[in-house]
Formats: C-alpha cells, sequence, structure tokens
C-alpha cells in the first residue's frame, strides 16, 4: 500500500506548523522557527525504525543515491556494479558521480545476486550499488560474502525497500551508505523527498555537507560557514519533510 492512501489529517498538521512559521529552510532561523524542525524530526523517524545510527533526508531518492556513492568515495573512472533490473535512477547515480555502472545477473529475489557480482568483477571494480526491488531484499548473506572477499564497497539503493529488514538489518545498512525514495509512488512519501542511511559518521558528515554545496554546517551563520568540499543542492524542504514525519510515523502501523 502506497503512503500517498493515507494521506490525512496527521500531515496536514505537519505541514500546518510549517506554514505557521514561514520557515521552510531546513537549517537555521532558530528563534523564526517556534522549534519545527521537520527535516531533523524526518531523520529521527528513520532512525527510529531502522535502527541506523545515522539519517540524513534530502531532496528525492536520486539525489540520496547519488551522494551515497560520492560521500562513500566512489567517483571519477571506477567500475560500479549495477542490475539491470531497477529504476534508472540508480544508473544516472553512478554516472552522476563519473562512475561507470557495470550490469550483473539478477536472481529469483529480483536483485543482485552474489554470483553475477562475482563474474562482473575486474582489476577497476570499486563498489556495488545494490538494489533492492519491490519491497523486498537481496539475498545478502551471500553478497556480503562477496563483498567482503573482493573488499569492495557496499552502496544500497533501497528506494523501493524502506523498512524491509533481512536477518534483523534493515535495508542500508549493510555496506558503506543507502538510501530510501519518499517519491508520491513509495511505501511513505514526502511528495518528493529521499533519505541516506549510514552507521558510520564520516559518510554522514560528508553526505551533509555534499547535499548543501559543501557547507560545514559549523556555527550559527550560514554565510560565515566554510566549504571544505564542492557539492548541489540536494536540500529536503520543511514542507515535503513535515509530509515524511508523519507518513513514517504510520509505517509501522499501516494495514496490508
Ligand atoms: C530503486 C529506485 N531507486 C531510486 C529511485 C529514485 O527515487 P526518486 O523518485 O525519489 O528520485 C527510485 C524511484 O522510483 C527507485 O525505484
Amino acid at each position: 500500500m502506497p503512503g500517498t492512501e493515507l494521506f490525512g489529517a496527521e500531515e496536514r498538521k505537519e505541514i500546518e506548523d510549517v506554514l505557521s512559521t514561514g520557515v521552510l529552510f531546513r537549517y537555521n532561523h532558530d528563534a523564526l522557527r517556534n522549534s519545527h524542525w521537520k527535516a531533523k524530526d524526518f531523520e529521527a523517524e528513520v532512525k527510529k525504525i531502522t535502527g541506523a545510527k545515522f539519517a540524513h533526508a534530502m531532496s528525492s531518492g536520486s539525489t540520496a543515491i547519488a551522494t551515497a556513492l560520492a560521500a562513500s568515495g566512489i567517483g571519477t573512472g571506477d567500475e560500479v556494479i549495477v542490475p539491470p533490473f531497477t529504476y534508472v535512477a540508480t544508473i544516472e547515480a553512478v554516472l552522476f558521480v563519473g562512475a561507470l555502472p557495470v550490469f550483473a545477473e539478477v536472481d529469483e529475489t529480483l536483485c543482485l545476486s552474489a554470483e553475477g557480482i562475482k563474474k562482473a568483477i575486474t582489476p577497476k571494480t570499486k563498489g556495488v550499488c545494490l538494489v533492492h526491488m519491490c519491497g523486498g531484499m537481496a539475498d545478502m548473506d551471500s553478497i556480503m560474502k562477496v563483498v567482503n572477499d573482493h573488499k569492495l564497497i557496499l552502496v544500497e539503493d533501497a528506494g523501493q525497500s524502506f523498512a524491509s529488514s533481512y536477518k534483523g538489518v534493515y535495508t542500508g545498512l549493510f555496506g558503506k551508505a543507502g538510501s530510501y525514495s519518499f517519491d508520491f509512488f513509495k511505501i511513505a512519501t514526502a511528495g518528493e523527498g529521499g533519505v541516506l542511511v549510514t552507521n558510520d559518521e564520516a559518510t554522514y558528515k560528508l553526505s551533509d555537507n555534499y547535499s548543501d554545496h559543501g557547507h560545514d554546517h559549523v556555527g550559527e551563520k550560514r554565510g560565515m560557514e566554510q566549504h571544505p568540499i564542492i557539492g548541489m543542492n540536494y536540500r529536503i524542504s520543511e514542507l515535503h519533510a513535515a509530509v515524511g514525519v508523519a507518513q513514517t510515523r504510520k509505517v509501522g502501523s499501516a494495514p496490508g
């Protein structure tokens, strides 16, 4: 059941909080916002469900997967193993960070197979962008063995599989970083939105900087912040995050 079918009073209340202050921006403006921090609340809800140490909300699942790849150290000239059965955003994200997507076989899970990954490895392979399809998950035990044996960076595109788990570990948390989509068609929606999860603090900090033009987010004055890296505007607005908060709270209790 897509989250859009559960849109109701809870979403409207969260949006109303934002409209009551007019602070649509996720950073700063502490005095004006009347304690409403919707992007932070959205991240907290995602962490509660998945057990992730860090979560970072962004403008889409596409920007979240691109950020996950970049923050995991994948870049120009690297080969990244990807499934041919996915949404095009996965491939675009790999290309967008300057890497080369290399297709490998999927199996009955509808996700990359361990054997497929093994056969696609070359001396230039830096990582695997595993996609968990249709609310399900890949065969993680066999995939983790190949990833660890070959010292590959694992990034998970769980755009379609938010809140799915395998032997108690949630999608996105097997490798360096992972991402969920909260677009209009997903399990939970923010209208448009994505969330990156990771258990690695350095990857989280890089993601936070990268998705906001490299801002280091240190200090009270945005105009005085440093830009240790070059990034892009992949920020989520407080209005979208507000919808994400209400929707994510419904995931645990949704019928069907
Ligand atoms: C597997 C997968 N990854 C990424 C995306 C992109 O998400 P978004 O539409 O939020 O950019 C989608 C969207 O359908 C998807 O299915």
